[in-house]
């Protein structure tokens, strides 16, 4: 039996994690904050039948508390999503690389030298593409005018050909296109060089689109599916940003959760840093999962509206190979049964 401490357990992916912790017999210790953008309700003081410890990962002390007696830590609690505005910067770096660098300095201090990250493949920006003429390539930033054209594939930064998008393997170059997607980079970096002066063991994982049971409702703060089911409860069709054509790899949150614990493994048997896409191995356009998730809850057909945001990227397809080889992971759970279970499922706040 291992003490796993989970940071973030009573969020939307750390409750899974916790559950599925239990169901394997670990013995587990929850630290979450309760933050206002995840949370609209107090937190308890247990959750699941493990004791959950209500503070900020920046409070030294109750940090180093929550760490007694742990040997590994599964470091989930982060703020996600694309955010409000730039008044939130702050905040993310705060949450996200302050919590962090607090939780990293408690554990060097106690002497807890497994790590897994929650991270995610934000950290990529768009995924891989190649161009006919130019092969691999690394397309820009997408700008206002060509989005507001219409024009949402990303073109060959060289000739300006259409390009054509692949697997984003892990060691692509990370290219952060947003605030949170920096504050996860940065949270790849500050686990890696600790990992390096302590000589602990961390596994990143690259989480593609989660979705599943539990998810927050709407929010600023919510990925694509969220916003989706959050919808059609209400009655409202999903609106498809750009032309629908984007795609992802949503992968479901029990999967995730499976995911974690191959990692705790792995931290007991590998040493250094290493990282993994988290991904079904399926993806889907966003389109073709606003219409399965309609069909599914028997409400309006999704509209495609055209609309864009800054700091979307078009394409991240990943290749879930490294993971399955080195971990053991394999994804459980397919698109079209996670979404009717989805469609009915209860979300939270
Ligand atoms: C998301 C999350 C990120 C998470 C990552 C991996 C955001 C901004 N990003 O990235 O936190 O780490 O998955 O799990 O939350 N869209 C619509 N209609 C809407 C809202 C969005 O069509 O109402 C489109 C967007 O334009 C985008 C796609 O859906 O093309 C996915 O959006 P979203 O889930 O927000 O962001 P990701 O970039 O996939």
């Amino acid at each position: 039996m291992t003490h796993v401490l989970v940071t973030g357990g009573a969020g939307f992916i750390g409750t899974h994690v916790v559950t599925a912790l239990l169901g394997a017999s670990h013995h587990v210790t929850i630290l979450d904050s309760g933050h206002p953008g995840a949370h609209r309700t107090p937190l308890p003081d247990h959750l699941a039948g493990a004791p959950l410890n209500r503070a900020d990962l920046t409070d030294r002390t109750a940090v180093a508390g929550a760490l007694s007696g742990v040997d590994v830590v599964i470091h989930q609690a982060a703020m996600v999503g694309l955010g409000v505005d730039l008044d939130d910067l702050p905040e993310y770096v705060r949450c996200n690389d302050l919590g962090t660098a607090v939780l990293l300095a408690e554990m060097a201090r106690a002497g807890v030298g497994r790590l897994v990250l929650a991270g995610s493949m934000v950290v990529y920006g768009e995924g891989a593409y190649a161009c006919p003429e130019h092969g691999p390539v690394r397309p820009a930033a997408r700008t206002v005018a060509d989005l507001a054209a219409g024009r949402f594939e990303p073109a060959c930064p060289i000739c300006g050909a259409a390009v054509r998008p692949g697997l984003v393997g892990e060691d692509a170059a990370l290219d952060p296109r947003s605030v949170y997607a920096a504050t996860k980079v940065a949270q790849e970096h500050l686990t890696a060089a600790w990992a390096r002066q302590t000589g602990a063991t961390v596994v990143a994982l690259r989480y593609h689109n989660v979705y599943g049971p539990g998810m927050p409702r709407d929010t600023p703060y919510s990925g694509v599916a969220a916003i989706f089911r959050s919808a059609l409860e209400a009655g409202r069709a999903p609106r498809v940003f750009e032309d629908g054509g984007q795609r992802r790899d949503f992968v479901h949150v029990r999967d995730v959760a499976a995911a974690n614990l191959a990692a705790l493994v792995a931290t007991g048997t590998r040493t250094g840093w290493r990282a993994y896409n988290i991904a079904s191995g399926r993806p889907a356009t966003v389109g073709e999962m606003a219409a399965e998730l309609a069909r599914a809850a028997g409400g309006p057909s999704p509209v495609v509206t055209g609309e864009f945001r800054l700091g979307d990227v078009r394409h991240v397809v990943a290749s879930p190979r490294r993971a399955e080889t080195e971990l053991g992971f394999k994804a459980a759970v397919g698109l079209a049964d996670g979404v009717t279970e989805f469609a009915s499922a209860p979300l939270r706040g």
